[in-house]
């Protein structure tokens, strides 16, 4: 399988520490068997998230230095604000300390209680924000999506149809807002392609109802449109990241996926009159409207970073490493999901482990076995990340159970993946071993996976 050459060298390095077995047993114990509730120190290979975890350049770091922290009118506010500007092309940029900032200063503009939000899958920090403040979300997502070996180019696509029969059941005044995201995260990290995402704004701006991406992971979506959607081939990176802002009504962004900060994010907005209220509300809930929760310092180091998340080098060499990845897991037989996303491989826990049943959380279970096996952190998505439904308080269970390991920007290298891929080859392998499932010791009410505690059962 082929691993071109990562487009950098190593200039810093941050050692790893090594454990046994038996100190892996322990610390998952300790951890309720939640990887999330593990010291880092403790994992050898961190795959827990790719958000605010990828390695800064030696530009970002001088941008560093550059960083004006005067409250007001700070000058690394302005550069932020012409990036964003400029490779996004919102005219509105307001800052936000990460994404779910941006996210329920968002919903408390445009959401009140009753109303409705379709949208291409959920995000639980999302999706939490909208039912917060009172809407039910529907997922238009096409089916295909939900089936792991659906090996379709842009199973992040909207099923018109689904969006057609949400505004015909509820009517455009009780739909706020449509709620994309490229690339869809909890379906694995899979793209929109740009004529699907024209389209919905085209059918939603005729019903009067305005469009807002997640663009996270845009420019990583735009990786897969120059690479598969027709007509687009010749296009830069930069042209096809303008081109999926530039139907949509606005933008929030967790500049900590995509663009290669630590921390940091924005809503970008064209209304001006949304964002005036916007900007009302940062300053109660964020930071002044030119820092947003942000240092000077990270709004410089985001500006840099998007330039360079635009780098065809930089984005073939991270979409080829994760094909390296998946690649091998797939050539042993772990079952993952098809076509392999954009910032993550998939394991498909259902599949790997039908011995677990739904309400004993199979990944959540697969995620403790991995960290056990060689100290790798994966992140369930699956029952637990889904939580529950906020008006009956059941379980959701989505289609798709999986073990997410997503994959940092420019952290780890190839031999790296290989200890990955050999421990998942193993536990798969010896997967008859697993036999107990997890059961909650403790629930928490939001965002439950981030602090839960379990113990098998
Ligand atoms: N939207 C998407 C698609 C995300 O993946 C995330 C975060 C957010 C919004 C929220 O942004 O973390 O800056 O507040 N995703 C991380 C992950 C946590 O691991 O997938 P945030």
């Amino acid at each position: 399988i082929a691993y071109p050459p990562e487009p950098w060298r190593i200039k810093m390095v941050e050692p790893i520490k090594a454990t046994t077995r038996e100190y892996r047993e322990q610390a998952i114990r300790d951890a309720g068997w939640n990887p999330c509730l593990l010291r880092s120190e403790d994992v050898a290979i961190d795959l827990f998230t790719d958000s605010g975890t990828s390695a800064m350049s030696d530009r970002q770091w001088s941008a560093l230095l550059r960083g004006d922290e005067a409250y007001a009118g700070a000058r690394s506010f302005y550069v932020f604000e012409a990036a964003v500007r400029g490779f996004y092309g919102y005219e509105h940029v307001i800052p936000v300390h990460q994404g779910r900032g941006g996210e329920n200063i968002l919903s408390r503009c445009l959401i009140r209680p009753g109303t409705h939000i379709p949208g291409n899958m959920y995000f639980p920090s999302t999706r939490a924000h909208q039912e917060l403040n009172g809407a039910t979300f529907h997922d238009v997502i096409v089916d295909e999506a939900e089936d792991p070996q659906a090996a379709l180019p842009f199973k992040g696509n909207v099923d018109l149809d689904k969006l057609r029969a949400v505004i015909a059941e509820f009517g455009a005044d009780l739909i706020p807002y449509v709620s994309l995201a490229a690339t869809v995260n909890m379906a694995g990290g899979q793209p929109i392609s740009v004529a699907n995402l024209t389209e919905v704004c085209e059918l939603a701006h005729a019903h009067g109802i305005p469009v807002f991406l997640d663009t996270a992971r845009a420019v990583e979506n735009a990786w897969f449109v120059k690479q598969r959607e027709p007509g687009w081939g010749d296009r830069s990176l930069a042209e096809i990241l303008l081109a999926l802002c530039a139907p949509t009504d606005g933008a929030v962004m967790s500049a900590k996926k995509d663009s290669l900060a630590n921390i940091g994010g924005w809503i970008g907005l064209r209304d001006p009159v949304l964002a005036e209220q916007a900007r009302g509300l940062v300053l109660l809930y964020e930071g002044l409207h030119t820092y947003g929760g942000m240092t000077g310092r990270d709004m410089e180091a985001i500006a840099a970073g998007i330039a360079e998340s635009v780098d065809e080098a930089h984005m073939g060499a991270r979409i080829a490493q994760l094909e390296y990845l998946g690649g091998r897991l797939d050539a042993e037989g772990v079952p993952i999901i098809h076509p392999i996303g954009g910032h993550c491989v998939c394991v498909d826990a259902t599949a790997a482990l039908p011995q677990i049943p739904r309400t004993r959380f199979a990944a959540q279970t697969l995620a403790a076995a991995v960290y056990v096996d060689a100290g790798i952190r994966g992140v369930e998505r699956g029952g637990v990340s889904a939580g529950r439904d906020p008006v009956t308080g059941e379980n959701r269970f989505p289609p798709l159970e999986f073990l997410r390991l997503a994959v940092p920007r420019r952290v780890y290298t190839r031999a790296h993946m290989d200890v990955v891929a050999d421990s998942l080859i193993r536990v798969h392998r010896e997967r008859d071993r697993i036999t107990h499932g997890l059961e909650f010791a403790y629930e928490p009410d939001h965002l439950r996976f981030f602090q839960a505690r379990f113990r098998p059962v």
